[in-house]
């Protein structure tokens, strides 16, 4: 098969880097891809949310399946447009309808449909400017911290978890009237805070068949000891010690069962993943968040761990036939350790050259905030590498990682020691 992989950071990476060594894929294409998915397949530079543009170059380059990386182009109704478009209509999608994807897009339509669905998540209730006088009535209600969610896309920004009433009335009062992040802040989500630990869960599916891949932990904020500002995500372990068969068991019948039940319901299309974000509430679990694609980095730690041959997954999802597809999943234990550029997640420099990732030795390297410039890669994001280790002991896979993290050399580099640490007997 001839495929497109759109995306540019580690997840797309380790995506790519599984893909290619199937024998299914005949041909990879990344789309704006990095210095990373370039030793696995050809980047090429498209906009990926110029669905004319992204229709064109498949029809040139016989392309059969799509699989989309990020949320925004699902959200956006990429995978509608080519199936609707006669020129692309016979080409595989991996990834939902725009309508699926507003699990992720629409914190309210998220609530709404778990609601409906009877699947376990905190309590909350939705406002818009109109209603700010409501909101501000049903903060005074509730207990400390207040947890208060923009509604649309906010590239991971829009939830704030504030301790003081106060703080909480002036969220409220900067999304829904200062509109902090303009059109999805128009409508804010105030729900319950759920005290527990989280955990990442992803769900394969046709729409109607589906399999779980290795659940991870993600570890989000910037300092050691899950201290400091949020992230896009700082390391990951997969897979997680408190996930046993009796949690995984409520996750499937609670959770993930409803889900496809309740896609399938409202006549909802649903090829792709779906990524639960849950929380771990005394041994039950409620959702965080549902997300329409993969987690990054989980997806740098989970990659390693499968086995089977990832595209042949992707066809039976593609064809509504994953009943048939066996994954296999080796038992050791992943860590991955992001690095990034000092600054992150506040402002950082770009354009930096990494050193040191030829010398790494006994652990996967995926390239994220990572392009080629003169020959030379060099730094273009927040978090810039990816490294993965394997072993059987979690703490020898973690301190694998560190050794080789300490490896890679570029301007005020920052990576965390503890990505593990906490999930350890
Ligand atoms: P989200 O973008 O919805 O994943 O929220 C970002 C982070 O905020 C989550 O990963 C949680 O750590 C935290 N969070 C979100 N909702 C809640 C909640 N209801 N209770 C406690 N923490 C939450
Ligand atoms: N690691 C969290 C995310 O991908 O949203």
């Amino acid at each position: 098969m001839n495929i497109l992989l759109l995306g540019s950071g580690g997840r797309e990476h380790a995506l790519a880097w599984k893909m290619e060594q199937s024998p299914l894929c005949k041909k990879l294409w990344i789309a704006p891809g990095n210095a990373g998915t370039q030793l696995c397949g050809t980047n090429v530079e498209l906009n990926i949310n110029d669905f004319d543009a992204v229709a064109s170059f498949m029809v040139a380059h016989h392309i059969d399946m799509l699989v989309v990386g990020p949320e925004e182009p699902l959200v956006n109704g990429i995978a509608d447009f080519v199936l609707q478009n006669p020129s692309t209509s016979h080409v595989q999608v991996i990834g939902p309808s725009a309508k699926g994807a507003l699990l992720e897009g629409s914190k309210q339509f998220a609530k709404e449909f778990m609601q409906k669905y009877n699947i376990p998540t905190a309590a909350y209730r939705s406002f818009t400017a109109e209603s700010y006088e409501e909101g501000v009535d049903f903060l005074e209600t509730l207990a400390s911290p207040y947890v208060l969610k923009a509604d649309g896309l906010a590239a991971g920004k829009g939830v704030a978890i504030v301790q003081s009433l106060d703080g909480a009335i002036d969220v409220l009062k900067g999304m829904l009237k200062d509109k902090a992040f303009g059109k999805a802040s128009e409508k804010v989500v105030i729900e319950e805070f759920l005290e527990g630990v989280e955990v990442s869960v992803f769900v394969a599916t046709d729409g109607k068949n589906w399999i779980l891949l290795p659940e991870a932990k993600d570890y989000k904020r910037i300092g050691e000891g899950d201290t400091g500002p949020n992230t896009g995500g700082m390391g990951a372990v997969s897979p997680v010690s408190f996930a046993d068969t009796e949690f995984m068991e409520k996750v499937k019948t609670r959770i993930v069962q409803p889900t496809i039940d309740g896609l399938q319901k409202e006549n909802i299309p649903y090829t792709g993943f779906i990524f639960v974000g849950l929380m771990n509430v005394n041994g039950d679990p409620y959702v965080i968040e549902y997300n329409v694609r993969m987690g990054d980095p989980e997806t740098e730690a989970i990659i390693p761990r499968i086995s089977s041959d990832f595209v042949q997954m992707l066809k039976l999802m593609g064809e509504g036939n994953l009943n048939n597809y066996t994954l296999e999943v080796c038992p050791e234990f992943a860590v991955t350790v992001m690095l990034v550029s000092g600054g992150y997640p506040g402002s950082y420099e770009k354009g930096h050259e990494i050193s040191g990732l030829d010398h790494i030795d006994g652990s996967h390297v995926f390239y994220a905030g990572a392009s080629e410039r003169d020959e030379k890669v060099v730094t273009s994001g927040g978090r810039v590498v990816a490294i993965t280790s394997l072993h059987s002991s979690l703490e020898k896979a973690r301190l694998q990682s560190m050794k080789n993290a300490a490896i890679i050399k570029f301007h005020q580099v920052n990576f965390r020691t503890d990505i593990g640490l906490d999930l350890q007997g």
